[in-house]
């Protein structure tokens, strides 16, 4: 264990021997005691792109590479054709180029420039989206196109003005036409935005966007993009509807976004910039994402922003700390690279703007920003994370002193969330945090990826953490079981480490299992919450838990004995409160392969029902990983001041108790 005095651990849960789980377990809890205040937002969602969670999954654009910004400095073999295909139709004839000579914006520098000879049947683009992409009959489409006319007409008699017609089709992957719109491209050769909408006549999970330039000429294009109309509460560059709304089913009380290692990035020039990310999507800058592949940032920080007030969620964005990641260029800890102190003052004054973008007054100049954009009104940002598992070096120490008291000087209504390192202990763990409690940082972030046994055994890890000190934020965290798979034995590790951070919800605010999404087929990164393909999403037995907690979350925490108690720990439970309701909700977690026999004794409760209802997550066997068949089945309950109940073998159950206050 670390040298810090708080991680002490108590022997909670040590006493007696295994032999004990023979006998039924006893709980008791008083709930005429006053209880201890807890978090009621403690379980939330943290969400990175990686495992294409932004591109390609949450965000709903379904071009791939819609910029032509891919690059070989995301994977060697890409280019900004990747993902395009030079299609000439029915006798159509000419070239294909990548332009850089006249962008639509600088920070979009290049587009396609095709010239047409002869039109035969049309020549043009054509984009398979992420993995083919997925249209429903009867749905709309909403496309769009940048385009520049150079030229119109054949060889010998260009004229420099007049228009070019464009097809656009969704097509099968054998040519059938689902879908088709017209638009008109016309000189003067400045860029022009055009649009259209497209019904599909068939669902299919693997068409192709098809662009036909139905005319001679030289053209540019860029930005061609294609949404489904039906994004998430139907917003412009929204997000998928169906992924959004399996996150919103989580009810999430707050969402850390942006990342993770995405925003410390891989050297310098790769921290994740919260200007780039915001204003019109053709003036946004891509980038080369960490987890080696392309984020347009089409969601970028407003977006993020607008998906948080959709689903009620407090935002956590995250910035870096003025230092890299220490692994960037592959250096394994020790490729931290810092901003140059010179730079800092500009460097923090964007951090000091974030606010402002967030919060100020439409009038601000960057709350201006947001406005344009479409929201007014503040966005209510009251946390920011300073650091994502930095080494704990002088350099990180000094940068970040400075961003936090920047931050305290100016906007002292925001909580500043300073990081431990990436383990649960260690020299960096240390390190972050003695620089917390010497600057009095007000909350922690805490990360750390182990074994299912792990959060068994260390169960009472928070019971002993000074109450005088910051709070903590277990920013990320997920029982990691053999290969990595998201089986029964390690979602029920999670809710038993889950009901010890509900006793401990008074110091640890937040907690939020990582990562969130994958998409299958371009997964960095496992396990994860949620997978899911351009059609399918499936849910996994840790989502389960995660939903478990956060929709039966309380903001009292009762004492909850329970005796015996066993070494090694196989049995966890907690008792809160939800003081909107009223309700009691217990929470059990028996990871024994066996039924644990309970007498659950509720006392000082003078509207106790006769019934609850119980929620119960279990299956056959704990390395299970069919989310499927392990889901979450509801069933009334008797209940009394005194009452047993069997917990089932692998099992984690719910009672809640209405209690009609
Ligand atoms: O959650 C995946 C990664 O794990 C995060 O990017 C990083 O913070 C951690 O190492």
């Amino acid at each position: 264990m670390p040298a810090r005095p708080r991680l002490a651990a108590l022997a909670l849960l040590g006493a007696l021997s295994a032999s004990v789980f023979a006998q039924p377990i006893t709980l008791k809890i008083d709930a005429s005691a006053p209880g201890k205040a807890i978090s009621p937002d403690l379980v939330g969602i943290f969400f990175e792109d990686l495992n294409y969670a932004a591109d390609g999954g949450l965000h709903a654009e379904l071009v791939q590479n819609r910029s032509f910004e891919y690059n070989a400095a995301a994977q060697t073999d890409w280019s900004p054709l990747t993902c395009w295909e030079f299609v000439k139709r029915g006798g159509g004839a000419g070239s294909l180029w990548v332009d850089d000579s006249g962008p639509v914006h600088p920070n979009n520098p290049h587009s396609a420039l095709i010239q047409i000879l002869d039109t035969g049947e049309g020549v043009g683009l054509s984009n398979p989206g992420f993995d083919g992409i997925a249209v429903r009959a009867g749905e709309t489409y909403d496309f769009s196109i940048f385009t520049r006319v150079l030229n119109v007409g054949a060889r010998r008699d260009n004229r420099p003005v007049g228009k070019l017609p464009l097809s656009v089709r969704l097509e099968t992957k054998d040519g059938v036409v689902i879908g088709e719109a017209s638009v008109e491209a016309s000189s003067p050769a400045e860029w022009k935005q055009l649009t259209a909408t497209l019904t599909a006549t068939q669902s299919v999970t693997d068409a192709r966007l098809v662009v036909l330039v139905k005319a001679p000429g030289l053209i540019a294009l860029d930005e061609i993009s294609l949404f489904p109309r039906a994004t998430f509460k139907g917003r412009k560059n929204g997000l998928r509807a169906d992924l959004a709304q399996i996150i919103a089913d989580l009810r999430p009380k707050f969402i850390r976004f942006p990342g993770g290692c995405l925003v410390h990035g891989d050297g310098l020039s790769n921290l994740y910039r919260w200007k780039d990310t915001i204003g019109p999507v053709e003036q946004r800058k891509g980038r080369r994402n960490i987890w080696r592949y392309h984020q347009s940032v089409g969601l970028g920080y407003f977006e993020y922003f607008q998906f948080c007030e959709d689903v009620g969620a407090i935002p956590i964005p995250v910035v870096a700390a003025g230092v890299s990641c220490q692994n960037s260029t592959r250096t394994r800890g020790t490729g931290q690279q810092a901003i140059p102190m010179s730079e800092m003052p500009a460097y923090v004054q964007e951090v000091l703007d974030l606010v402002e973008y967030a919060n100020g007054p439409a009038t601000s100049t960057w709350g201006a920003k947001r406005a344009a954009a479409g929201h007014p009104e503040p966005f209510g940002l009251k946390y920011l994370g300073v650091g994502n598992e930095d080494k704990i070096t002088p350099e990180f120490t000094e940068r970040f002193r400075m961003i936090f008291e920047a931050m305290k000087a100016k906007h002292p209504e925001i909580v500043v969330i300073g990081t431990s390192g990436p383990a649960s202990d260690g020299e960096d763990f240390d390190r972050g945090w003695k620089v917390a409690d010497e600057l009095r940082v007000p909350m922690v972030d805490e990360h750390y990826y182990k074994r299912p046994q792990w959060f068994w055994d260390n169960l009472a890890r928070y019971d002993a953490y000074d109450r005088a000190g910051a709070a903590v934020y277990l920013g990320e965290y997920a029982a990691h079981d053999d290969r990595r798979r998201n089986t029964l034995r390690s979602a029920l590790a999670e809710a038993a480490f889950l009901t010890s951070l509900e006793r401990n919800a008074d110091i640890v605010h937040f907690a939020s299992y990582a990562p969130l999404l994958a998409r299958r087929g371009h997964t960095q990164w496992s396990p994860d919450m949620i997978y899911f393909t351009g059609t399918d999403i499936t849910l996994t037995i840790n989502y389960h838990v995660q939903q478990l907690f956060s929709v039966n979350h309380g903001d009292t925490h009762l004492a909850t004995t329970v005796s015996p108690l066993a070494t090694p720990a196989r049995f966890a439970a907690s008792s809160v409160r939800d003081s909107r309701t009223g309700d009691l909700i217990l929470k059990l977690v028996n990871g024994d392969a066996s039924a644990k026999p309970l007498r659950i004794e509720l006392t000082g409760e003078k509207n106790l029902p006769a019934t609850a209802v119980k929620t119960v997550l279990t299956g056959p066997d704990e390395n299970t990983t069919d989310a499927r068949t392990v889901r979450p089945e509801s069933s009334p309950i008797s209940i009394a001041p005194a009452f047993d109940y069997e917990a089932p073998a692998h099992s984690l159950t719910v009672i809640r108790i209405e209690t009609r206050r």
